[in-house]
């Protein structure tokens, strides 16, 4: 089967972007997937730190080995947003195919430092994990929705002299610059640098560029982002509140079948996963 690494350096040259989706229990696994096959497109499929306590580190890779035998279709697991070398390392040992080390948060030698030990700690273990790092800041946290408009200050998004400089030193397969995206969905839809992600392209053009905050975009920005370089897209907010919503509904009922509760609100994920892979022109690439 193709590897992640090759599905993203395809997806660079063609234009088109592997969508990725968090996900935190079964139902919205299973959305996913069967989304992802219903579509023919390859995806991956995030579990934040709390994600994954929550569903068992050792169960998400049991379940992406499953379903990937089950549908002979290339769908990877990666460890999302992980805060520390050591919740990085043990996601590797667990055999996570995928690692978003996330040092954004400390000095760019610090993130540097940290991302390199986790890039040979994955080739050590595995050359085909692909290994993602992230430079610049995102001000706001998934699954919230903001009430008020959120600002996205100039500080935050990163600069392409650093990202030239982070990716030679750290070897990342994938990198997520912050471009002027948010996490969560606000009252106004934040406008993406679309000249930074061109210049972060043309100077590391041996990486897939992924961006994060995939929720709350207008399509056209997502469309554009896509065409100017990005090769990956996370969305978690959107099929979240697409899972709960349907599900209060259900919950309103006189049911307690669980499965008969949670079916209409993985209908209701898969939903949003579809429309996500349409928007991100990747159906159909396997
Ligand atoms: O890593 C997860 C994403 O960046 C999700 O962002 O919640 O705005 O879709 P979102
Ligand atoms: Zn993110």
């Amino acid at each position: 089967m193709v590897t992640l690494k090759e599905i993203l350096a395809r997806a660079s040259k063609e234009h088109w972007a592997v969508p990725h989706f968090n996900v935190s229990n079964l139902e919205m696994f299973r959305a996913v997937v069967e989304a992802a096959w219903y579509k023919k497109s390859p995806v991956l499929i995030g579990t934040s730190e709390g994600e994954r306590d929550f569903i068992g580190l050792n169960q998400a890779v049991a379940l992406i080995h499953s379903y990937r035998e089950q549908y002979q279709l290339p769908f990877y697991l990666n460890a999302d947003h992980t805060h520390s070398v050591e919740a990085a390392k043990k996601a590797i040992d667990a055999g996570y195919d995928s690692i978003h080390i996330d040092l954004s948060k400390l000095s760019i030698d610090e993130n540097i430092k940290g991302t390199r030990e986790i890039v040979e700690y994955a080739r050590s273990k595995n050359s085909a994990i692909s290994v993602e790092g992230e430079i610049g800041y995102i001000v706001t946290d998934s699954s919230k929705i903001y009430e008020s408009v959120v600002e996205v200050p100039p500080e935050s998004l990163a600069r392409p002299e650093e990202a030239e400089r982070f990716v030679k030193e750290t070897g990342v397969d994938r990198l997520a610059p912050a471009v002027g995206s948010i996490h969560g969905i606000a009252a106004n839809k934040p406008h993406l640098d679309f000249s930074r992600i061109e210049r972060i392209r043309g100077v590391v053009p041996v990486v897939a560029l992924v961006l994060h905050g995939g929720s709350g975009e207008s399509d056209e920005q997502i469309k554009m982002a896509i065409e100017k370089g990005i090769a990956n897209v996370h969305v978690s907010t959107d099929l979240r509140v697409a899972y709960v919503d349907a599900l209060k509904k259900e919950l309103a009922k006189n049911e307690y079948a669980p499965y008969k509760i949670t079916g209409p609100a993985l209908e209701a994920a898969k939903t949003v996963v579809a429309f996500n892979i349409d928007l991100f022109g990747s159906a159909g690439k396997v």
